[in-house]
């Protein structure tokens, strides 16, 4: 959802930014799709991350590349050969709109995979979430990617009270947009950190405040921190 007119960037953004990328660079996990622009790659991560958990995506990740090493090996695969491959994620939809994406590509873009969000969009199987992702993680465009993840952690910081529609959903790829860095493996990073924040931090259960590395930069933990600090004083 490209934003409409230029939003507001939030209070406390630059601090965010700067805060969050120094927390992935000691803290993010070094994931096999974290070593790679191979945009073949990246998307065969995001579509298999599309309903799983990183822990469980690591192995099929490994061994479905190894079946199928590029674009062009897939889109010539029996589709039983692929569904064997994707065999214990579950899911099949996705491995046959992956294959789908494989030959449309070979098709109609010359085996080259599109740069362009609204080209990666128009592609089988890839929501605007995925265009995103395919954007940052392999040509490292400044876009932003904003799965349940994402949302969450723009949530709690920038938009405490914001509703759960369309509407709502637009604000915060609009504060995605204007958090980002410039293209670059500044880009690539800050799109990386914020998801491993809600990965491994600002969960669904819990958003762990206290271990927070933008604690100081968002409004549920600044939230928090007065209320911790009121209780403290009513105990002394
Ligand atoms: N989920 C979707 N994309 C991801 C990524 N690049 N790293 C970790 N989890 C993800």
């Amino acid at each position: 959802m490209p934003p409409k007119s230029t939003p507001k960037t939030p209070p406390h953004a630059p601090a965010f930014r700067r805060k969050l990328l120094a927390w992935f660079r000691r803290h993010g996990r070094d994931l096999p799709w974290r070593r790679t622009r191979d945009p073949y790659r990246v998307l065969v991560s995001e579509f298999m991350l599309q309903q799983t958990q990183v822990s469980r995506v690591e192995g099929f990740y490994h061994r479905f590349l190894a079946a199928f090493p590029t674009v062009h090996h897939l889109a010539r695969a029996r589709p039983g050969r692929v569904r064997e491959e994707w065999d214990g994620l579950g899911y099949y939809r996705r491995a046959a709109n992956l294959q789908r994406l494989a030959q449309t590509v070979v098709a109609e873009h010359d085996g080259r995979i599109p740069d362009e969000v609204a080209k990666l969009n128009a592609l089988p199987g890839v929501g605007l979430y995925t265009a995103g992702a395919v954007a940052s993680f392999a040509y490292e465009q400044a876009v932003p990617a904003v799965d349940t993840n994402v949302a969450r952690v723009l949530r709690r910081a920038f938009h405490p009270r914001i509703g759960v529609d369309a509407k709502a959903a637009r604000r915060l790829w609009e504060t995605a947009a204007t958090l980002l860095p410039r293209p670059g493996p500044s880009a690539w990073a800050f799109n990386q950190a914020i998801m491993e924040l809600g990965a491994l931090i600002c969960t669904a259960r819990i958003a762990r405040c206290g271990e927070c590395p933008v604690r100081s930069a968002c409004s549920t933990g600044r939230r928090e921190k007065k209320r911790e600090e009121g209780r403290e004083r009513r105990e002394e």
